[in-house]
């Protein structure tokens, strides 16, 4: 089936995601969440893609869940449709996720860009949980992510007055990566995300995974799981070349195994 909302394309050994209902600022309807995560799965098992970046078409990265698809919903349809199922899928994904965001990355749109790894904003990006002012709130980890960014005393002012919070706070609090301006966003993301291209595969893919259990895991815990992924890296290729480049001096070349 050719996605409706979203525009999916391979660049090089980047997957490129682009959300793709302008008219409505990018607003996420049920159909365009399955789109944006069938391609990210997609591309998550496509061993010619190493990075994944998403950004979003027009004037706004995403103006958040599409309201007019909500504003009938009972308790039991949505426990029924499983809305968040699909959402849930972004969390077993294993290639590095990049949020390319701009203008306006409200509720259900700041929770795809906090489900990514990485995420550069313009200077004028406004990020908001708007929720609270529509009588009910994020659902699709927001309360979640964004507390364990940036710690509940602050995570709750936002959630609870839905203030817009502009780029130079989401950087300043740790929740964006980097602020780069409009015309240079897109040429900086795909740097970044070709320099992790570059890089062994297996490392990325089992740092990605080790930093995930540090939200999850005891310090012990995590520490043993990261020994594990470091042992497994002594069975790749890429251990055997980079490691024997630096002892004979030269530049690896990495096969991506
Ligand atoms: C459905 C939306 C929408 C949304 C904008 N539109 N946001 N439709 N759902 N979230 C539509 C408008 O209805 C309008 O359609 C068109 O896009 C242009 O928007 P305008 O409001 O005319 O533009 P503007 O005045 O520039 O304001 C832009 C805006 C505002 C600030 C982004 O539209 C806005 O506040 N949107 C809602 C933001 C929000 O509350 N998001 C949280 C949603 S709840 P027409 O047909 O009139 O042209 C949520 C829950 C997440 O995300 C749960 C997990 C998924």
């Amino acid at each position: 089936l050719t996605p409706q909302y979203v525009k999916a394309s391979i660049d090089g050994r980047i997957g490129r995601i682009r959300l793709n209902r302008p008219e409505r600022y990018n607003a996420l309807n049920r159909a365009m969440i399955r789109e944006i995560v069938e391609a990210m799965e997609r591309f998550d098992q496509d061993e010619t893609v190493a990075v994944i970046v998403l950004n979003g078409e027009g004037k706004s990265f995403s103006a958040g869940a599409d309201i007019e698809e909500m504003v009938d919903a009972t308790p039991v349809s949505m426990e029924l449709l499983d809305p968040f199922a699909d959402w849930d899928r972004i969390s077993r994904l294993h290639k590095p996720l990049i949020a390319a965001v701009h203008g306006f990355v409200l509720g259900g749109g700041f929770e795809l860009a906090l489900a990514c790894d990485l995420i550069y904003a313009t200077p004028e990006t406004q990020f908001a949980f708007p929720e609270v002012g529509l009588g009910v709130m994020p659902g699709a980890g927001g309360t979640q992510r964004l507390t364990k960014r940036i710690g509940r005393t602050r995570a709750l002012e936002w959630l609870w007055t839905g203030d817009r919070m502009p780029a130079s706070e989401a950087q300043q609090l740790g929740i964006i990566n980097r602020i780069v301006e409009a015309d240079q966003l897109e040429a900086h993301v795909l740097t970044v995300a070709e320099r992790i291209a570059a890089q062994p595969v297996m490392s990325v893919r089992l740092i990605k995974d080790a930093v995930d259990k540090a939200g999850n895991l005891s310090l012990q815990d995590g520490m043993d799981h990261e020994r594990r992924n470091f042992y497994l890296l002594f069975g790749t290729n890429d251990q055997t070349e980079g490691m024997q480049a630096f002892v004979e001096k030269r530049q690896p070349t990495f096969k991506g195994n």
